[in-house]
């Protein structure tokens, strides 16, 4: 069984006066009944990490380079991570994928490093607008699939999220029809590629939109653990009615 996971993107949001969302978010769920995870801005890794201690939510970052270390300006490793006290790294968002170029062995190279290092990656895929109206999404994901994602994963390394890059921030999202197609897939070709355990064990996180209005409904899929949320992470009290949804599904 897939665990279930609540994560928070902060993206290039947060400053100081953002980490007392966190202590809010503690103070309302001091036992929730699924994961959370938030990755906010590296300047805030270290501080968020502290704050949330050894407390039921978990911290990482939004990137991770391919390299343990090196003449990389701007990059951060997997090793730093883990200094700071995360413990997972979002790869392949398509922010990533479209703003530096990460192309499918690019963000494979760098789950692979955030597994070397100790992390669990979230490895993000999902299709464009134009490429689902072309019928090209599950061939565009089962290529996305078969490229970012590296040997060796199992259910407590791998995270997968399904992200329509058209429905992230936009108020969009997928009929829930969509989101059923995409995530059966997914985990069909996870089980094909790594066996009925390893398969079913990896958390499918729905992204693009999520809010405490769709969350319940989104839920209720079979084969989504959970969400990877963005805007609606930076606010405890709409984060906090999503953790709430995931744990009642
Ligand atoms: P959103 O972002 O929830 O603001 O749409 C989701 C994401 O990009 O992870």
């Amino acid at each position: 069984m897939a665990q279930k996971l609540a994560a928070g993107n902060w993206k290039m949001n947060g400053t100081e006066a953002s980490l007392a969302e966190i202590d809010a978010m503690i103070a309302a769920f001091p036992a929730p009944g699924c994961k959370v995870l938030i990755c906010p801005p590296a300047t805030l890794l270290e501080r968020l990490s502290r704050r949330a201690g050894n407390g039921p939510i978990a911290t990482g970052s939004q990137d991770c380079h391919m390299k343990a270390s090196g003449a990389h300006t701007g990059d951060i490793s997997a090793e730093m991570i883990k200094d700071a006290g995360g413990s997972y790294a979002i790869v392949g968002h398509s922010e990533r994928r479209t703003d530096h170029g990460e192309t499918d062995a690019i963000v494979c190279a760098k789950a692979e490093a955030a597994l070397a290092g100790g992390l669990i990656a979230v490895v993000c895929i999902g299709e464009t607008e134009a490429q689902r109206d072309a019928g090209e999404t599950l061939d565009l994901i089962g290529t996305q699939l078969a490229g970012s994602i590296p040997e060796g994963v199992t259910g407590d390394t791998l995270v997968v999220a399904y992200e329509p890059v058209w429905a992230i921030g936009t108020g969009r999202i997928p009929t829930i029809e969509q989101i059923t197609e995409v995530h059966d897939f997914i985990r069909t070709r996870l089980i094909e590629r790594f066996g009925a355990e390893v398969g079913a064990a990896v958390s499918l996180l729905y992204g693009g939109s999520v809010k405490p209005s769709n969350a319940t409904e989104i839920f209720a899929v079979e084969n989504v653990d959970g969400a990877l949320v963005g805007g609606a992470s930076l606010k405890a009290s709409d984060f906090g009615a999503i953790i709430d949804a995931l744990q009642k599904a």
